[in-house]
């Protein structure tokens, strides 16, 4: 059991692989601020583990799209007396659709989401930690930032960004007692292909490639208390990663043209 006055923020709470870190948390003893849009959703699960674990709970429903969200996320911690010790940066969704005739304002809201928005909530994190002498920050990347790009998906270039901006963070920050993890997961049982709407193609993949959000949770989490920078969860992901690593660019070029199968079909 880890110390139970430290906090951890999780946002994108109210569903897969977040809520599953809600879980996990809580069962670790970790009193935990929920963030995530669905309120009512965050609010039902927040009562069923204060109840369960005897932990403080805490919900703030916010649209991490919004570019004023982290600093309210910030100060509504900071007006209830919490410190935030563990920040898993989570919320995040893919889009399938071309780039070219998707308007700029969603772009622009998926950067706000899953750049911006989880860079300045880990900037936002630093002094507390820095001050207490120990952190742990796990930003999710996805095996999309490993693997070969796909046409269309904006989404590639954004877990890039999460994987490369991670280990940079955990460089700096590793000798003051803060560790930077880059979760990295491929396939994984949530509601992500509902949102994206790629369910169909989704259940044809081989039920090898699929993990459960449990199982990348606890891996993940092992890694970051071990202060590992990137962590590809499962072995069927390591594998597949490893072996497209030192493919050459143009090899990675052609692979990701003819393999996405979330590919839009315009
Ligand atoms: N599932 C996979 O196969 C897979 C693989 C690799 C990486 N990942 C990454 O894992 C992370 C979690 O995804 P998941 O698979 O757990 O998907 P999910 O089941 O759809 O959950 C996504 C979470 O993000 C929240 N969210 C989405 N947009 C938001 C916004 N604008 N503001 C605040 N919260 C928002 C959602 O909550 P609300 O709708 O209530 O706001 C939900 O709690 C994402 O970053 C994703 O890219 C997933």
């Amino acid at each position: 059991m880890n110390e139970p006055q430290r906090t951890a923020l999780i946002t994108g709470a109210s569903a897969g692989i977040g809520e599953a870190f809600a879980r996990m948390l809580a069962q670790e003893g970790y009193n935990l601020l929920l963030v995530a849009r669905r309120a009512e959703r965050l609010q039902t699960l927040a009562t069923e583990l204060a109840d369960q674990h005897g932990i403080q709970c805490q919900s703030f429903a916010a649209d991490l799209t919004d570019p004023a969200s982290p600093a309210a996320i910030i100060e509504h911690a900071t007006g209830l007396g919490i410190a935030i010790d563990v920040l898993i940066n989570n919320a995040g969704l893919s889009a399938k659709d071309a780039f070219a005739t998707t308007p700029w304002a969603k772009h622009a809201a998926d950067i706000q989401l899953m750049v911006t928005g989880l860079t300045e909530l880990c900037h936002r994190v630093l002094p507390g930690m820095q001050a207490r002498g120990w952190g742990r920050i796990i930003n999710l990347s996805s095996i999309a930032a490993l693997a070969p790009p796909g046409a269309s998906l904006l989404y590639t270039g954004i877990k890039s960004y999460v994987l490369n901006i991670s280990q940079s963070l955990d460089m700096e920050l590793k000798p003051q007692g803060i560790h930077v993890t880059a979760l990295c997961p491929g396939f994984t049982r949530t509601e992500f292909h509902d949102v994206m709407d790629t369910r169909d193609q989704a259940d044809n993949l081989p039920a090898i490639l699929w993990q459960d959000a449990d199982d990348v949770v606890r891996e993940g989490w092992q890694a970051v208390m071990k202060g590992k920078p990137v962590c590809v969860p499962g072995s069927v992901n390591k594998i597949v990663a490893a072996s497209m690593l030192p493919l050459p660019v143009s090899v990675r070029y052609m692979l990701g043209r003819s393999m996405n199968p979330f590919k839009h079909t315009q």
